[in-house]
């Protein structure tokens, strides 16, 4: 049996850590759908889980990548066959089940999306895990009400992989986006992702009161702590948030008094569990309407064997936009 790479994440001594390991498809694990992997991303999550700076893996040693997508290599379910292009994002991809930094993804046929028209495989790494969080948060606002006539949308967290493409699709609707940003260097470049105002979060005056100025009609918040507080108490009557990360911390302490004098509405975004149907809807927009127009100013491709390197980068805050990994050997 063909031996093909694979980044696998192993415990020892209480302690998480990755390294590239030579596979078998057996040792993968079981499902109907084997995926000849073209590229993967990398998301936050996958980087807590590779350093074991986040207890992500709940099964070792696994496979790590939330995101995969490639071509059918080979189908015992109906619904796909040798050849079609598909992607698989979430579920337990990287988590409990292996996951999209291989050669080689062995799946559910349930966790198979066929890669929507309009989308390369390149494109849908580069959107991947991070562009659906992004377009779900902003679905989610938008069934709850939230148009560019409410007000102002702010995007913290705002140049990581979600934050950016939130910020361009947001953009493209037609909304006033504010970006909070801890990098000051990078302004232009979300200006240029059509950002209209730009907050430094070192000069942040929060405040204290359970009630500050309202400014937002929406956010989208990256950071959780501290951040996602003062989110919850700077929001306009009726504003809504939409919480996905935790890159500042898993804390919140704020009061009622958002939630009661001014009907503020608090969101949660678990992209990993979406049910099919709208995970589908989700990726038909993406291709779609949603469609970030920018995506190349966003993501960057790195080889297999890069990935590594890509992780503490990305713990450090470092990182701007996406990362996709090339995985197809050449030939
Ligand atoms: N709920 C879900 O389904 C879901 C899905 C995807 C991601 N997430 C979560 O969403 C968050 C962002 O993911 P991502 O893939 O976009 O990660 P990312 O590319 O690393 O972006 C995170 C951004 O947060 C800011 N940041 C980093 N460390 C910080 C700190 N200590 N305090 C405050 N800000 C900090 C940085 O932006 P600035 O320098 O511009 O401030 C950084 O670029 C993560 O917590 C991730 O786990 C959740």
């Amino acid at each position: 049996m063909s031996l093909f790479r694979a980044y696998r994440i192993f415990e020892l001594d209480g302690k998480s850590s990755g390294r590239f390991v030579d596979l078998t498809l057996d040792e993968l694990d079981p499902g109907e759908v084997v995926i000849q992997t073209h590229y993967s991303g990398v998301n936050y999550k996958d980087a807590l889980a590779a350093t074991g700076a986040g207890k992500v893996v709940r099964r070792f040693p696994c496979v790590g990548g939330v995101d995969v997508a490639g071509v059918v290599a080979d189908s015992r379910d109906a619904r796909f066959k040798a050849g079609d292009e598909v992607l698989v994002t979430g579920y337990g991809m990287g988590v409990d089940h292996d996951g999209g930094f291989a050669e080689f993804a062995r799946v559910p046929a349930d966790w198979v999306v066929p890669l929507p028209q309009g989308l390369s495989l390149y494109e849908a790494m580069a959107i991947g895990t991070a562009g659906f969080t992004a377009a779900l948060s902003i679905h989610r606002l938008e069934q709850n009400e939230l148009s560019p006539q409410q007000g102002k949308v702010i995007v913290t967290g705002a140049t990581g992989g979600v934050a950016s493409l939130a910020i361009q699709m947001l953009a493209q609707r037609g909304y006033h986006v504010v970006a909070l940003t801890g990098k000051d260097h990078e302004h232009g470049y979300l200006k240029s992702l059509g950002a209209s105002e730009i907050l430094s979060r070192g000069e942040l005056a929060m405040g204290t009161r359970p009630l500050e100025k309202a400014q937002w009609a929406g956010a989208l918040d990256a950071i959780g702590g501290d951040t996602l507080a003062w989110l919850t108490r700077t929001m306009q009557q009726h504003g809504v948030i939409a919480s996905f990360g935790n890159a500042g911390g898993i804390e919140l302490h704020t009061t009622v008094m958002p939630f009661i004098l001014r009907g503020v509405r608090l969101i949660g975004i678990d992209s990993a569990a979406t049910a099919m149907p709208l995970r589908r809807l989700i990726w038909q927009r993406l291709a779609t309407g949603l469609r970030p127009k920018l995506l190349e100013k966003v993501a960057h491709l790195e080889p297999f064997a890069a990935l590594p390197q890509v992780f503490p980068s990305m713990l450090q805050g470092k990182l701007c936009g996406r990362t996709v990994v090339g995985i197809k050997p050449p030939g």
